[in-house]
């Protein structure tokens, strides 16, 4: 593991870029959560971003002028990266916030408020490539190598943000707490109005059915792509190499996405691509792992 890339936290990996130890420490032990503060949950890949623009467009009741006027890590600051704490720390209430944390490293605040997380799980398998493709474009994060040696990383938990796993089960921990909504990706792919309308319930924001219809709409894989403000063209080639991948991979929004997925290495922001990239080994190696890390889960996964 490339020291120059990555520190260890509390048994974690985290970039050295954008992240230190003090302000993880600060955001786990003082930073103070408000009752009426909104958090964006995810181990990463698992769909923050697009829960990010459906979030920024419930907040201003469909209207997408927010969304399409203010970067995403601005809008909806990762609490804890050190420009993201910046933010959230100079930000009025009520504010809505992101983290990756796994909950033993989120705050401790949060115990005591009823400020509010929607937590969004992914397929651990589509998280893996998604993972894999992001690690390939972003110059922050050590180079994956092969699906095969990532694979091993991802299994034994030696990427950024730890172990996939132990991150679901840190927040399953918690699931039945009236100020946690569990929800997935996959559940967003299926059925993005019915969450839409679930996560408003959540959230005590009524919207009408043309604000419902103008989320669904604005936060399309599409319309994400096409939005300067959210899809990462924005993010310096220092950080992000451009030449190399786009941060919103080919979705099924697209007519030829179908013909696309058997021959395109990198298609994604659909539910099933691990198909594309792990062989039947490897697939069999991910389920034995599965089994063994979440056998005393009794939770039921929309992939299960
Ligand atoms: P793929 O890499 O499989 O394409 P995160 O935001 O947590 O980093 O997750 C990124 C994943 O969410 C990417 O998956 C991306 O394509 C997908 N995604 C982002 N916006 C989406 C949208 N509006 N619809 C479907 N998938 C989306």
């Amino acid at each position: 593991m490339s020291s120059a890339l990555y520190f260890t936290h509390k048994g974690i990996l985290f970039p050295n870029k954008e992240y230190d130890v003090e302000t993880l420490n600060f955001v786990e032990n003082e930073f103070q959560l408000l009752d009426d503060d909104v958090l964006n949950v995810t181990y990463p890949k698992s769909g923050t971003n697009w829960m990010q623009e459906i979030l920024g467009l419930i907040w201003h009741n469909g209207d997408p002028s927010w969304v399409h006027s203010s970067f995403v890590w601005d809008r909806s600051p990762w609490i804890e990266s050190t420009h993201g704490m910046k933010i959230a720390l100079a930000s009025p209430p009520p504010r809505l916030m992101a983290s990756h944390m796994p909950f033993q490293l989120f705050p401790k605040s949060f115990l005591q408020s009823k400020a509010k997380v929607i937590y969004t799980l992914r397929n651990p398998k589509d998280v893996l490539v998604s993972f894999y493709h992001h690690s390939k474009i972003f110059k922050i994060f050590k180079d994956p190598g092969t699906v095969e040696e990532f694979l091993e990383e991802f299994l034994s938990g030696n990427v950024m943000y730890g172990s996939w796993f132990d991150h679901v089960k840190s927040w399953l921990e918690v699931k039945g707490r009236p100020n946690v909504f569990f929800n997935s990706y996959e559940e967003l792919q299926q059925d993005l109005r019915g969450s839409v309308e679930k996560i408003c319930l959540f959230l005590g924001k009524e919207l009408n059915s043309q604000q419902i219809d103008s989320v669904v709409e604005n936060a399309s894989f599409q319309k994400m792509k096409d939005n300067p403000k959210s899809n990462y063209t924005a993010v310096s080639d220092d950080i992000l190499d451009h030449k190399k991948g786009k941060f919103l991979r080919k979705g099924k929004s697209r007519a030829s996405w179908v013909s696309s997925v058997a021959t395109c290495a990198f298609a994604g922001g659909i539910v099933g691509d691990w198909k594309n990239h792990l062989t039947v080994a490897q697939n069999e190696r991910f389920d034995r792992v599965y089994q063994e890390k979440m056998r005393r889960v009794s939770v039921t996964f929309p992939w299960d």
